[in-house]
């Protein structure tokens, strides 16, 4: 039995519109199933399946018929990475049927009062939750980011139930929004050096593997940026379906369950897990910028690759408001002048690399290493950035 508020009733009975009492209806049907009490108003949502890659023709069908009945979105809501630059489609070789039904899928959210934003790190251009604040967010780097580095309250929402939050305000009160589920129940003692992105990529993969849908809390890591922590929760999504970790001393969070299983990881579980990721090919691109680069880390590469020009082509992806930003910053043009391109609204992962004529693709990300071999069927070139792009 879920308990709705009048507001929400009259939602769920179609007084406020057909498209509501359909999204209504999802998140009903969602209570239901995870025995949610009530729902819980959201301040925000982040909404998946964007691509035109992954959602194809039924995905931009199902958005149609929700703008034909009126669906509009009710709080900020920001998109993930859809399957092109919107601007740089044509130069990157983007095959011209895929731009075309992907443009038509921006379209649709638009039409919504959906803000176009594509990017995975809403948190880096003004999207960012304060602790302890509900939200409905979908892309499970993003989810990692907020519940674990901000410390605020989301469940790993599908694309659907993301969209249905946003046109209603609420969300299913369940999972991550109690407290009581905020726990982690395996605790693992980091015994090595991490020092760069690709070290905190590899920790998330192997970590991610054991974990699978627990929550790690870890101990022994001395410092992490916001570069580091992005990387490792999206690595920990990827390779198991881990919405949520602690880092004692860094998140603003950190529960330990009594009984939690113990893992020690050190320099031979670091090795191992880099290994795995790595075929040891040589890329034809490098792709950076997974989950999407803050502007602090444009920066960073732009003054290593001014100094020395790589060995391939390379993207740095980011959101569009990011690139503008470093536009004007003259990072992009540096970029530019060593062979690569600062991308914008897209991945490695969302856009069709395999059709562009790529087959060995570089990355410092656990997540995209773990991705493109079946999503985009590259072979991988793991490692830190140094090594791969000048490999
Ligand atoms: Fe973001 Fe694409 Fe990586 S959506 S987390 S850059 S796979």
């Amino acid at each position: 039995m879920v308990n709705l508020t009048d507001k929400e009733q009259r939602m769920f009975d179609g007084e406020m519109g057909e498209a509501t009492a359909q999204s209504m209806e999802i998140l009903v049907a969602l209570a239901k199933i995870f025995k949610a009490e009530n729902m819980i108003p959201v301040s925000s949502a982040q909404v998946s399946g964007v691509s035109y890659k992954t959602i194809g023709d039924a995905g931009l069908e199902y958005l149609e018929h929700l703008v034909s009945k009126g669906a509009k979105t009710t709080i900020p809501t920001f998109l993930n990475p859809a399957g092109m630059d919107v601007s740089q489609w044509k130069e990157m070789g983007v095959p011209e049927g895929f731009a075309k039904k992907q443009l038509e899928i921006l379209d649709a959210y638009s039409s919504m009062g959906i803000m176009k934003t594509c990017t995975c790190t809403p948190y880096f251009i003004g999207l960012r939750p304060k602790q302890g604040e509900h939200v409905a967010w979908a892309e499970s780097s993003a989810v990692s980011f907020a519940n674990s580095v901000l410390g605020a309250r989301t469940n790993r929402e599908g694309g659907p139930s993301a969209l249905a939050a946003a046109i209603c305000g609420v969300t299913p009160n369940y999972g991550l929004h109690l407290d009581e589920n905020r726990i982690a129940n395996v605790a693992i003692d980091v015994q090595c050096k991490l020092e760069t992105v690709s070290d905190f990529g590899a920790l998330g993969h192997a970590v991610g593997k054991l974990a699978k849908r627990k929550y790690p809390a870890f101990t022994g890591v001395k410092s992490a940026r916001e570069e580091h922590l992005k990387v490792l929760g999206a690595s920990m999504a990827a390779s198991g379906a881990v919405p949520l970790f602690f880092i004692d001393g860094i998140t603003p969070e950190y529960n330990v369950a009594e009984d939690a299983e113990k893992i020690t990881f050190t320099d031979n579980e670091l090795k191992t897990a880099k290994s795995e990721l790595d075929t040891g090919e040589k890329p034809q691109l490098v792709t950076l910028g997974c989950p999407h680069a803050s502007l602090d880390e444009i920066k960073q590469i732009a003054g290593m690759v001014s100094k020395r020009r790589p060995t391939c082509e390379f993207w740095v992806c980011t959101a569009r408001k990011i690139k503008e930003e470093s536009d004007k910053l003259g990072y992009s043009k540096t970029i530019e002048e060593a062979g690569g391109r600062v991308v914008a609204d897209t991945c490695m992962v969302v856009c069709p690399l395999e059709k562009m004529g790529y087959t060995v693709t570089g990355t410092n990300s656990g997540k995209a290493a773990k991705y493109l071999p079946n999503l985009c069927k590259q072979k991988v070139a793991f490692g830190k950035l140094e090594e791969i792009l000048y490999r």
